[in-house]
C-alpha cells in the first residue's frame, strides 16, 4: 500500500535555493523514494509571480511522488500540516547595513514564522532553518515556537559538513563517498571549526578506514589552508558564480532532514546545529553545529571524542560569537 504523502514547506520558495530543492523534494531525495510529498510553497508578495511561475514548472514536470502544491504569500496556509519544514527565506544583508538592522530584520521574520509553525504545522514537524544568520535564526524561531519540542529545530551546517568531505577526498585522492565523521563544530559562519580529528577514509587497497590525519599526513595543511577553504567556501563560489551557493545549499538540506528521519548509516555521524545541552563544554542554550548520529526520527550528540587543545581553542571561539549573535538577537526584540 502506498504511504500517505507528507507535507513539506519550504519558504523563500521562490529564491535560489528554493528553485533547486524543490525538485529535489518533489523527486524523493529528501523523503526517499517511496515517499509522497505535497510541497507547501511561501514567499512574500513581491515574489508572488514567480512563485507562481515554480509552481507552473512543478506542474509541468509531472513528478509523480508530488501529490500536491501549495503556493502562497499567507504563512498560516504554508504553515497547515507540515511534518518538515526547510526555512529558507530570510532577509539577506546588503551593502551597507548594519548587522544590527540584518538581524533585526530576521528576528522579527523568524518570531512570527515560530508563531505560524506553533499555531498550524503537524504534531513532530521537523524544522531545519537555512536562512542566514542560520543558528540564530533557528534560536529565535525556538524561543517563539514554545510548544515544539527544541530538539525538533535545527540548522544547516551540513553544506560545511559536506564540503570539508570533499576537500579531504580531493587531496587524498579517494571518492567523497568514502570519507567520513568529519565535524563542523559551532556557526555557519567563517568562526565554524571544521575538525578531522576523528574522520577517516575508507582505503581502496583493502578496505579499511584509516585515520585523515594519517593519510594527509600535513598537519599544516589540516590546521591552516584546509580549515579556511571550507570556512570560506561560501564567498569563494560567490567570487565565481556572482551568486551564493544554491544548489550545494539545497542538496545538503535534503541530505539533513533525510538523515534525520530515515536514519544515519551505522558508524556514520553527520553534523547538523542543534540546541545544546552542554556537551563538550559548549555554552547550553545556543544553537550550535555538533557530530550527531540519528535513529528514528531523533538526532543525539555523538559523546566522548577526545578534543585538544587547537579543537578546544576554535570551538571556543565560535561560541563565543554564537553567544554574541544572541546577545544581538535579543536586544532586537526590545
Ligand atoms: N546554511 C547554509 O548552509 C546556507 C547556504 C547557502 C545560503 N544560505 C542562506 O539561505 C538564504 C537563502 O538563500 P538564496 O540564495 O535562496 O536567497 P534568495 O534571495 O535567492 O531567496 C530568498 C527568498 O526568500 C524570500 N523571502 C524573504 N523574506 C521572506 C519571508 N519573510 N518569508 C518567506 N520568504 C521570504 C525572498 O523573497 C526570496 O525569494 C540566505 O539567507 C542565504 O544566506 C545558507
Amino acid at each position: 500500500m502506498s504511504k500517505d504523502p507528507v507535507r513539506v514547506l519550504v519558504t523563500g520558495a521562490a529564491g535560489q535555493i528554493g528553485y533547486a530543492i524543490v525538485p529535489m523534494v518533489a523527486r524523493g531525495v529528501m523523503l526517499g523514494p517511496d515517499q509522497p510529498v505535497i510541497l507547501h510553497m511561501l514567499d512574500i508578495e513581491p515574489a508572488a509571480e514567480a512563485l507562481k511561475g515554480v509552481q507552473m514548472e512543478l506542474l509541468d514536470a509531472a513528478f509523480p511522488l508530488l501529490k500536491g502544491v501549495v503556493a502562497t504569500t499567507d504563512v498560516a496556509e504554508a504553515c497547515k500540516g507540515v511534518k518538515v519544514a526547510v526555512m529558507v527565506g530570510g532577509f539577506p544583508r546588503k551593502e551597507g547595513m548594519e548587522r544590527k538592522d540584518v538581524m533585526s530584520r530576521n528576528v522579527s521574520i523568524y518570531k512570527a514564522q515560530a508563531s505560524a509553525l506553533e499555531k498550524n504545522a503537524a504534531q513532530g514537524c521537523k524544522v531545519v532553518v537555512v536562512a542566514n544568520p542560520a543558528n540564530t535564526n533557528a534560536l529565535i524561531l525556538k524561543e517563539f515556537a514554545p510548544s515544539i519540542p527544541p530538539d525538533n529545530i535545527t540548522c544547516l551546517t551540513r553544506l560545511d559538513h559536506n564540503r570539508a568531505l570533499g576537500q579531504i577526498a580531493g587531496r587524498v585522492k579517494a571518492q567523497v563517498s568514502d570519507v567520513k565523521n568529519v565535524i563542523i563544530w559551532g556557526n555557519h559562519s567563517s568562526t565554524q571549526y571544521p575538525d578531522v580529528n576523528h574522520a577517516t577514509v575508507r582505503t581502496s587497497c583493502n578496505g579499511e578506514d584509516r585515520s585523515v590525519r594519517e593519510l594527509v599526513a600535513d598537519d599544516p595543511w589540516l590546521n591552516g589552508d584546509f580549515i579556511a577553504t571550507v570556512q570560506q567556501r561560501g564567498a569563494a563560489i560567490i567570487k565565481a558564480r556572482k551568486l551564493s551557493s544554491a544548489l550545494s545549499a539545497a542538496s545538503s538540506a535534503c541530505d539533513h532532514i533525510r538523515d534525520w528521519v530515515l536514519g544515519t548509516p551505522k558508524g556514520t555521524w553527520v553534523s547538523m546545529g542543534v540546541y545544546s545541552d552542554g556537551s563538550y563544554g559548549v555554552p547550553a542554550g545556543l544553537i550550535y553545529s555538533f557530530p550527531v548520529t540519528c535513529d528514528n526520527g531523533k538526532w543525539s550528540i555523538v559523546q566522548g571524542l577526545r578534543i585538544d587543545d587547537f579543537s578546544r581553542e576554535k570551538m571556543d571561539a565560535t561560541a563565543k560569537e554564537l553567544s554574541e549573535e544572541k546577545a544581538l538577537a535579543y536586544s532586537c526584540l526590545n
